[in-house]
């Protein structure tokens, strides 16, 4: 048998039957070097997805994280001072910290809502829409029921109108803007901000 037979035979077999001292050493430094080539890539590959992966979670986090997470239950936020709110709407944006798996980032919008002033009552409005969440307007617009131009609330996704106290004037929302609880403390309105569901009659 020919020495080139003898130098293939063993790799078919994957043994080591047949192979010199030094055909036997040239091959384990083969390996070892495959082994770590194989392990240099699996890491590199490793620290791609992570480097990759975590901004994509992180930001889909974000993106979901006050409309689902904070519906539960909500939390007061001090927001403006009662001397300077009017009949006219005024919209105000609510901060606070978000934090996920990957990091804390301190003083975020989180959403926001408008204020306005009736009488001695404090009403507090959630500024997304009910039907698809889009952001309602505040405004000199035709109220769809007189005819008339006057301060409204509109969506301007859909058309739809709402009256200065938050109800529904026409368009396919399913149901009056979102009412907001207030409470004032030493001339501060504080309002407890919190997300609700789209596309229902009940909040
Ligand atoms: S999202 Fe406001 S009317 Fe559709």
């Amino acid at each position: 048998m020919s020495k080139k037979n003898n130098e293939t035979q063993p790799e078919k077999n994957s043994g080591t039957a047949g192979r010199t001292a030094g055909e036997t050493s040239k091959l384990q430094k083969q390996d070892t070097g495959k082994r770590r080539d194989f392990l240099k890539i699996a890491v590199g590959s490793g620290i791609g997805v992570c480097a990759v992966g975590a901004p994509i979670c992180a930001a889909a986090r974000l993106v979901t994280a006050p409309v689902f997470a904070e519906s539960a239950a909500g939390k007061f936020y001090t927001v403006a001072a009662l001397d300077t709110l009017s009949e006219t709407p005024q919209k105000f944006f609510i901060t606070d910290d978000k934090e996920d798996a990957w990091m804390k980032m301190p003083n975020q919008k989180i959403g926001s809502l408008f204020l306005r002033k009736s009488g001695d009552e404090v009403q507090a409005f959630h500024s997304l829409c009910p039907h698809a969440g889009c952001m309602i307007q505040s405004g000199v617009k035709k109220n769809p029921k007189t005819g008339s131009e006057e301060p409204l609330f509109y969506c301007p996704c859909h058309a739809a109108h709402f009256g200065l106290d938050g109800k529904r004037l026409d368009g396919v929302s399913p149901r009056d803007m979102d009412t907001l609880e207030t409470k004032v403390e030493n001339g501060k309105v504080l309002v407890k901000f919190q997300n609700f569901a789209f596309g229902t009659a009940k909040k």
